[in-house]
């Protein structure tokens, strides 16, 4: 049986940083397996994702140009990329080099609510103006455009009568933290048996 190495995962943060912590959580409980975190990195100095990362002692970086985004992003050397909250439209340097390696949580179920203007509470108002009985959350790949990646996994929420734009949040948003790890957990066993097994026999 061939002891798998743990795949290396970089998480781009920008702000409160919940959905980093529950990946951070459901590593440390053994519901995420072959995957650790190795850097966290933000687009922001003040987002509080980067305390969440020193206090699991995970290395941080800040970076708001592409350029150096994809500078860290080598230097951690990351076999998969997760979008946590993360607010910036990554360069297309960034979405070649990692191709299908990267993946992103969004607060609705996609293709409704997503693309320009839809992130945050945004989301969230639009689903209740829009009259919908139901939400969501979406796990998907990135590709070059915003929000229209190949879906890895959704999960649907109730919108409730006389929901609020933050109610609704709430509540999607414990959906987020489910459906990001079992969706980050699917790509590390993607990409897991993707690399060619090492023959211990030595033969
Ligand atoms: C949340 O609105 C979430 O829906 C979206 O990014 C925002 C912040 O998430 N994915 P987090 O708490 O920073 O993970």
């Amino acid at each position: 049986m061939n002891r798998k190495e743990k795949l290396k995962i970089a998480v781009l943060v920008s702000g409160g940083g919940t959905n980093l912590q529950a990946l951070i959580d459901k590593m440390a409980d053994g519901q995420i397996r072959d995957g650790e975190i190795v850097k966290v990195i933000s687009s922001r100095e003040d987002a509080f994702a980067l305390e969440r990362a020193a206090k699991a002692g995970i290395a941080t970086a800040v970076a708001a140009e592409q350029d150096k985004v994809l500078a860290e992003l080598q230097e951690s050397g990351a076999d998969i990329i997760a979008l946590a909250g993360y607010m910036k439209v990554l360069s297309p340097e960034i979405i070649r080099a990692f191709r299908n390696r990267i993946i992103n949580i969004h607060p609705s179920l996609i293709p409704k609510y997503c693309g320009k203007g839809y992130y945050g509470i945004h989301v969230h108002r639009a689903v209740i103006e829009g009259g919908e009985k139901e939400s969501g959350a979406t796990v998907h790949y990135v590709d070059e455009g915003v929000d229209t990646g190949e879906i890895i996994l959704q999960e649907k929420v109730p919108v409730l009568e006389g929901d609020t734009p933050e109610e609704l949040a709430a509540r999607v948003l414990k959906t987020e933290h489910k459906i990001f790890a079992k969706g980050l957990q699917k790509v590390i066993d993607r990409v897991q048996a993707e690399k060619p097994q090492e023959d211990e026999g030595g033969r």
